[in-house]
């Protein structure tokens, strides 16, 4: 575990250093839980939001973009709910004045018991080797048995607290599991209060008379109150889906791991109108998409995995997060929500308007019912840097960072490097860049040794580079050397191009996702 704290902390560092992500507002001593994107940043994060768009918008014939206000009628926000119900349960620790998520706390307890479980099953398989048979090992082991249970009488407790919105409760699984304030070790809490996350501000000169409007904690509602405008001037068919790329922003009472809980995150949101019962149909069909989406990224199956929900918020009838191991454990990356009618029903209510579709084939109208799939860039930028980090130790005895990034995301596709500053091999460079750049992110560099500027480039992503030497003078070729390889391969100049778009082209996730 401590481990891969030491890795998360290294990765952050690297984000700085590299032009990934810097605090905000750094010269002022930073704001809480909000970040800017760097140079490199930008690029992986322009690539995530372009794999997303395009698996949705320009893969599906049925399913079309928008791109809605930040700002919105006040009274949206009472029909979804969030003015509400938009809450986290908050505690305080008297001695620390630390500030948490109550929930949290219980989660972090129910990982403890399972981490004593794992580690019991562990030690087993080790000691039993292949003749181990896990389910009784399971089944009958009696620290394993007593974990399990405590575990459980935990987790129903808590699930029931929260289902019942009891905060009395949530408060009493803390101080009877003895769970204590990791800055003051201490179990002197406050109660449980709830806490509205949603942003407000005034709309407006307080001369005639302001409006209080929130900046919007999803985007989704966005998508809901243009739900008649796409449905009519696109004359889409149900089933149809309507994406959105744009920032949210949340009030995040504890806002910690870096860029993984933000207070202004920019989130890519997706809601499929479906028929009435057809609903979960749905639902199992984009759960199964959006998992080969994450997959098609080649890092491991095994670092994904479904989490359905204990408790289902105001508008679900059916949700599940797809989870992905971060350094600090398996933490939620995407949600896939089966959002019932209730936010169409709920803004016919309030505006006073019809937002019901007529469906030919039935010959009726209807409220459609919606499968959400809400994924978080921000938390997408942060797995897949997590993944993609490694450092490496080299034959030579040297060691190298290196981000295996997908090539279709990384920042740069192809640097290229004249072996050294004279004898025309800088502007026979310049030249492959010229004709090149049309198509894909090129970087020039031709500052200090090749070894430096290699390994500059496996710092940041970049799967190829080109060096120019002497002999392209002559023949019209160069090396491309391999990121995660490091092998070279001699190509010529007119066949660059063709190549490397080859490599790099997100038609080649397309096809696996
Ligand atoms: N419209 C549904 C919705 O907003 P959510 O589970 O609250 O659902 C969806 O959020 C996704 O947005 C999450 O899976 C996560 O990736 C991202 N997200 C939510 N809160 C975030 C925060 N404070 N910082 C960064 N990303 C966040």
């Amino acid at each position: 575990m401590a481990q891969q704290e030491d890795v998360f902390k290294k990765l952050i560092s690297h984000c700085k250093e590299y032009g990934f992500v810097f605090p905000s507002s750094e010269i002022y001593d930073g704001l809480g839980a909000v970040y800017d994107y760097g140079q490199n940043g930008v690029e992986l994060k322009n690539n995530i939001k372009k794999y997303w768009w395009d698996s949705m918008v320009l893969l599906n014939e049925n399913v079309v973009g928008i791109d809605s206000a930040i700002f919105m009628h006040p009274t949206i926000w009472k029909a979804s709910g969030h003015v509400d119900a938009f809450n986290d349960p908050l505690i305080d620790n008297k001695d620390s004045k630390k500030r948490y998520r109550a929930d949290v706390l219980i989660e972090e307890l129910l990982a403890k018991y399972d981490e004593k479980i794992e580690k019991e099953i562990e030690k087993a398989a080790k000691k039993f080797g292949e003749t181990f048979d896990e389910t009784k090992f399971r089944g009958t082991n009696p620290r394993v048995l007593e974990n399990q249970e405590k575990r459980d009488e935990i987790h129903n407790r808590f699930v029931k607290a929260l289902n019942d919105g009891d905060l009395e409760e949530l408060r009493q699984i803390i101080i009877d599991y003895e769970v204590v304030c990791p800055v003051s070790g201490t179990r002197n809490w406050t109660e449980v209060r709830q806490f509205n996350l949603m942003f407000s501000t005034e709309m407006g000169s307080t001369a005639d008379g302001s409006m209080k409007v929130y900046l919007r904690p999803e985007t989704a509602q966005g998508i809901f109150v243009n739900f008649l405008n796409v449905q009519k001037t696109g004359r889409m068919k149900i089933p149809f889906g309507i994406a959105q790329i744009g920032k949210a922003f949340r009030n995040e009472i504890v806002a910690r791991q870096f860029i993984f809980r933000m207070r202004e995150f920019e989130q890519m949101e997706m809601q499929f109108f479906v028929r009435p019962g057809e609903e979960l149909e749905w639902f199992a069909r984009w759960k199964e998409i959006r998992m080969k989406w994450h997959q098609a990224l080649g890092f491991g199956k095994n670092k994904y995995r479904f989490h359905d929900h204990d408790k289902l918020a105001h508008y679900a009838n059916a949700a599940t997060d797809i989870e992905f191991e971060m350094p600090f454990g398996f933490k939620e990356v995407e949600g896939i929500h089966s959002r019932t009618d209730f936010d169409l029903g709920s803004h016919e209510k309030y505006s006073g308007k019809k937002i019901q579709y007529f469906d030919p084939e039935l010959n009726k109208s209807y409220i459609p019912y919606v499968i959400e799939t809400s994924i978080g860039v921000d938390r997408m930028f942060l797995s897949i840097m997590s993944a993609s980090y490694c450092e490496e130790q080299l034959e030579d005895g040297e060691s190298r960072v290196v981000l295996k990034l997908p090539p279709a995301l990384a920042p740069v596709k192809l640097a290229v490097l004249p072996l050294v500053k004279k004898d025309g091999l800088p502007e026979k460079a310049r030249e492959i860049i010229d004709a090149l750049k049309f198509d894909f992110k090129c970087m020039y560099d031709e500052k200090d040794s090749i070894g430096k500027r290699y390994r500059r480039q496996d710092a940041i992503g970049t799967p190829y580079c080109v060096t120019v030497d002497h002999q392209t003078r002559e023949d019209r070729t160069v090396t491309i050397r391999h990121r995660d390889s490091m092998a070279q391969e001699r190509v010529s100049i007119d066949d660059l191009s063709k190549i490397i778009i080859g490599r790099v082209s997100m038609k080649n996730l397309f096809k696996e996702s």
